[in-house]
C-alpha cells in the first residue's frame, strides 16, 4: 500500500481510496467504529432525560443524560425485534425510552423495565436484555461515543490536546448557531482540504485578508490528529467579516492566544477551530464515498451572549462563506478523483500534514 518510491515526491491516495464503497466499509469498521466520534456538546443534554441520537458507521446511537445526571450512550436498536427506538435528532424522555412496537421499556440506565408478553416465554428474564451500551465520554464540554467494544481511552486520542487548549474554557461556551451542510464529496477531501493553507490565496479571498496563509505553526502529527496554528495579520483581531472583534476575548487566554487562530482536524470526524473570542465546531457524517454531511457550531462565552447587543452574526458569515468555498473545491476535487484521468498526485513539502493524514487512514486499514 505504499505510495512512495525513492527520489520521487510523496503522493496523495489511488481513486479507490475515495470511491470504492469496499474501502468506504473498511473505513466504517476500522477507523469510524474503533475511534472516538465527536457527536455533540454535553451541555445540550442539560436534564434528566434529554437526549441526542446519531447515526454513524452503521449504528444508530442515543445519548442520554440519566435520572443522575450522568452521560451514557446505547444502541438505538430495541432488544425484542430490533425496531429503531428513537427517531429524533433530539429531545427529552419521559423517565424511560419505550419502543414503538410491542412496548418494551428501558430506563435511563438501559435497563429493560416492561417487556408485555412475555412473562410465558421460557426462560426470559428481562435482567438478560438491557439495551446495547456504546461508550460515551467527554472531553472540555465536547460529547464523545465510541462504538468498539474495547475501546481505547478518549484520552489517548487526544493526548496532549486537553492541556494546549484548557485556556479556552471550551466547556464553558454555549452553541448559539449551527448550520448542516451536505457536500458531494469524500469524508477525507474535507479533512485534507482543512489541513493546508495553500488554496486559501486562490479559494478565499476572505480569509486570506486576515491570515498569512504560509504562517502556520503546525503541530508534529499524532496518529489521531494533527493542526497548528495560524497569526493575524496586522490590525486583524478575530476572524469575522472584517476582522474586528466584537466580543471581549475569552477569559482564560494569553497574550499568544490572542493573536492567532488553533485549526486542529481530531481523527476522524472533529475539525476544532478556536479564535479568540468564539470556538467553530465541526462534525463530519460520512454518507458513502462521494457523499459526506457537515454540522458546523458556532460557540462563545455566556457573559458575551448575555449582554445586550450580543453580535455573532460576522463570525457566521466569515465561516459560513468560507466553508461555502471548501465545501464547492472539496467537491470539484472530489470530480476529478473520482474520473478516469487521475493518477496520484505528488505532495509539496507544505502538505506534509496530508500525506501524514492518509498514512493514517492506510495504516488503520492495512492493521500496520
Ligand atoms: S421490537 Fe421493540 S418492543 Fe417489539
Ligand atoms: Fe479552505
Amino acid at each position: 500500500m505504499s505510495n512512495t518510491s525513492p527520489g520521487r515526491a510523496r503522493s496523495t491516495l489511488a481513486a479507490r481510496a475515495y470511491t470504492e464503497p469496499a474501502w468506504f466499509q473498511s473505513e466504517s469498521d476500522r477507523i469510524f467504529a474503533r475511534m472516538w466520534l465527536a457527536v455533540g456538546r454535553a451541555s445540550e443534554l442539560a436534564q434528566p432525560g434529554a437526549f441526542i441520537t446519531r447515526d454513524i458507521a452503521g449504528a444508530s446511537v442515543i445519548v442520554v443524560r440519566g435520572t443522575d445526571g450522568r452521560l451514557a450512550a446505547f444502541h438505538n436498536v430495541c432488544r425484542h425485534r430490533g425496531t429503531r427506538l428513537c427517531v429524533t435528532d433530539e429531545g427529552t424522555f419521559a423517565g424511560s425510552i419505550q419502543c414503538a412496537y410491542h412496548a418494551w421499556t428501558y430506563g435511563l440506565d438501559g435497563a429493560l423495565l416492561a417487556a408485555p408478553q412475555m412473562d410465558a416465554a421460557p426462560g426470559f428474564d428481562k435482567a438478560h436484555y438491557p439495551l446495547r451500551p456504546a461508550a460515551c465520554e467527554t472531553w472540555d464540554g465536547h460529547l464523545f461515543i465510541n462504538l468498539s467494544d474495547a475501546p481505547p481511552t478518549l484520552d489517548e486520542q487526544i493526548n496532549g490536546l486537553p492541556e494546549r487548549f484548557a485556556p479556552y474554557g471550551m466547556q464553558d461556551l454555549r452553541m448559539v448557531h449551527r448550520i448542516h451542510y451536505d457536500v458531494a464529496t469524500n469524508w477525507k477531501l474535507v479533512v485534507q482540504n482543512y489541513n493546508e493553507c495553500l488554496h486559501c490565496p486562490v479559494i478565499h479571498p476572505l480569509l486570506n485578508r486576515m491570515h498569512h496563509y504560509l504562517g502556520a505553526e503546525n503541530m508534529p502529527s499524532s496518529q489521531t490528529y494533527c493542526g497548528g496554528a495560524m497569526g493575524f495579520k496586522d490590525g486583524v483581531e478575530t476572524l469575522s467579516t472584517d476582522g474586528k472583534r466584537r466580543r471581549a476575548v475569552l477569559p482564560g487566554l494569553g497574550e499568544r492566544e490572542r493573536n492567532l487562530v488553533n485549526y486542529f482536524a481530531i481523527y476522524p470526524n472533529f475539525l476544532l477551530t478556536l479564535h479568540p473570542d468564539y470556538m467553530m465546531t465541526i462534525t463530519i457524517w460520512p454518507q458513502g464515498p462521494g457523499r459526506t454531511r457537515l454540522v458546523a457550531e458556532w460557540h462563545f462565552h455566556p457573559d458575551e451572549i448575555a449582554k445586550p447587543g450580543f453580535a455573532y452574526e460576522d463570525a457566521i458569515e466569515f465561516w459560513d462563506r468560507t466553508n461555502r468555498e471548501d465545501w464547492a473545491i472539496s467537491e470539484q476535487s472530489y470530480q476529478g478523483i473520482s474520473s478516469r484521468g487521475y493518477q496520484p498526485g505528488p505532495y509539496s513539502a507544505r502538505e506534509q500534514q496530508l500525506w501524514e493524514f492518509d498514512q493514517f487512514v492506510v495504516k488503520r486499514l492495512t492493521g500496520d
